[in-house]
């Protein structure tokens, strides 16, 4: 294929070095975003005059075949090609003849592929916040559904205090929406357009940046040729924000494993959703979420990746940019993905509500509840804490439970236990007597399902 450089050599590319600068592999997947970009290029200089107007047009609906061609899945990208660029220059080229050489007026490709990714960027955080929002409405879903479920709550993986389990649920709803501020975020750093920076130091050519920018949607122009031709911050953060989101699938996907473990038991997947062993007959595995678990690796991968290829990079464009797209496709596709998955799998979980007030029968987990019982009748929480941990010793060395304790064995330990400590021994009045906003009360709790039902509506 014809290159975009050629003029100035004589000799032909080594085929190995050829192989090795290609992008088009990788870059393919631009297609679209290059078309876009090229489309509202030529209408610029077709109404700056620089190019004739006619041929603008020409050149406009030329792109506009290839683009239908790429949105009807008919573009096929060829490995002879450097990149993506020149692929459809090329095919441009095929459509209007010599007009196609006009395109390439007051631009370089370090303007254009730094357009296209911004292209890319701002569609792929469209995409992953929608998926983002079907993680949270399954979790909300799967919350409202079981809202009256309590399960022991954990701190250092050891039984703590009775929670509910919509509330462990809508944690993971709060870190999602976190996650969604974050790509929203991202947005106003991506949608700068860069066109118009030429290879790096402008253009003498009249172009009109800003009418650029308003055919493609941009918030604004790069105040700045070089910047705008070496900046990769943008896909830097949305690693970044995506490396978080992989960090959170990978924390439910472990609560998850550890709630269907015959251990735990809290849930059970559904067959559809789980896998089997190639050796044990019995096994039922949740693979699925171990996979989304171990993604992180590739997630954080992708950002130190690409921070790795910017550090220490002089300005302006240098080919190592090259690398970010790789990088950072892997990690859209598979955050993109893990998320779809979880969505599914929290709608295929069967909660085990029999199991669950089972592990709530060592009622040592209401010991922070009898230490308040205390606190609410005049005994400094520091004592009540040594009253209820001497109790709680008791009942490890005679094997008993604390609501075995008559009230006036309890009295021994400390006067102020009265008729109504032993009923705090409930996991059901342990949350329902939480007062404080945010913590795991049923009818807050039931609240907060509520607001975010609302707030998740499409
Ligand atoms: N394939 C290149 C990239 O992804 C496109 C820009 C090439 N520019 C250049 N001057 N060689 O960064």
């Amino acid at each position: 294929m014809r290159k975009l450089w050629g003029g100035r050599f004589v000799k032909r590319t080594d085929p190995l070095v050829e192989r090795y600068t290609s992008s088009i592999a990788v870059d393919h997947r631009l297609a679209k975003y290059d078309v876009l970009g090229s489309i509202a290029h030529a209408t610029m200089l077709g109404r700056c005059r620089i190019i004739p107007r006619r041929e603008a047009g020409r050149l406009v609906t030329g792109l506009k075949a290839i683009l239908r061609a790429i949105e009807e899945g008919r573009f096929r990208w060829d490995p002879s090609a450097e990149d993506i660029h020149t692929q459809i220059q090329a095919e441009l080229a095929k459509r209007v003849g010599s007009t196609a050489d006009l395109l390439h007026t007051a631009r370089s490709r370090n303007d254009q592929v730094a357009l296209d990714l911004r292209l890319y960027c701002r569609d792929a955080v469209g995409q992953l916040r929608d998926g983002v929002a079907q993680a949270q409405r399954a979790l909300v879903e799967l919350a409202a559904r079981e809202d009256d479920v309590i399960i022991p709550g954990y701190t250092h993986l050891q039984r703590a205090q009775p929670i509910l389990l919509a509330h462990h649920l809508l944690a993971y709803v709060e870190m999602l929406e976190r996650d969604q501020e974050r790509l929203a975020d991202a947005l106003k750093r991506i949608n700068v357009l860069p066109l118009g920076a030429g290879a790096l130091a402008g253009t003498s050519l009249p172009i009109n940046r800003f009418k650029v920018a308003t055919l493609l949607g941009f918030d604004r122009v790069s105040d700045n040729s070089i910047d705008a031709v070496s900046d990769r911050d943008f896909v830097a953060e949305l690693l970044a924000d995506l490396a978080l989101v992989a960090v959170h699938l990978s924390r439910l996907a472990e609560d998850v494993i550890l709630w269907a473990t015959e251990e735990f038991g809290i849930l059970s997947l559904d067959d559809a959703v789980a896998t089997g062993s190639s050796l044990m007959p019995q096994k039922k595995n949740p693979d699925a979420l171990e996979l989304i678990r171990g993604q992180t690796g590739q997630a954080f991968g992708g950002l130190v990746s690409l921070l790795t290829v910017l550090k220490g990079l002089p300005l302006s464009y240098n080919r190592d940019l090259q690398w970010d797209k790789a990088a950072l496709f892997g990690v859209v596709d598979g955050v993109g993905e893990a998320l779809r998955v979880c969505e599914r799998l929290l709608r295929h979980v069967r909660i085990r509500r029999a199991r669950a007030q089972q592990l709530l029968a060592v009622d040592t987990i209401c010991a922070t509840d009898l230490a308040e019982h205390l606190v609410q009748r005049g005994v400094a929480f520091r004592q009540a804490h040594e009253i209820v941990g001497r109790l709680v010793r008791a009942c490890e060395r005679e094997g008993r439970r604390l609501r075995d304790f008559s009230l006036a064995e309890l009295r021994r330990y400390d006067a102020h236990f009265d008729e109504s400590a032993r009923r705090r021994l409930d996991p059901r009045r342990s949350v329902e007597l939480k007062r404080s906003w945010g913590s795991t009360n049923p009818r807050l709790v039931r609240q907060m399902i509520a607001r975010w039902k609302a707030r998740l509506k499409k």
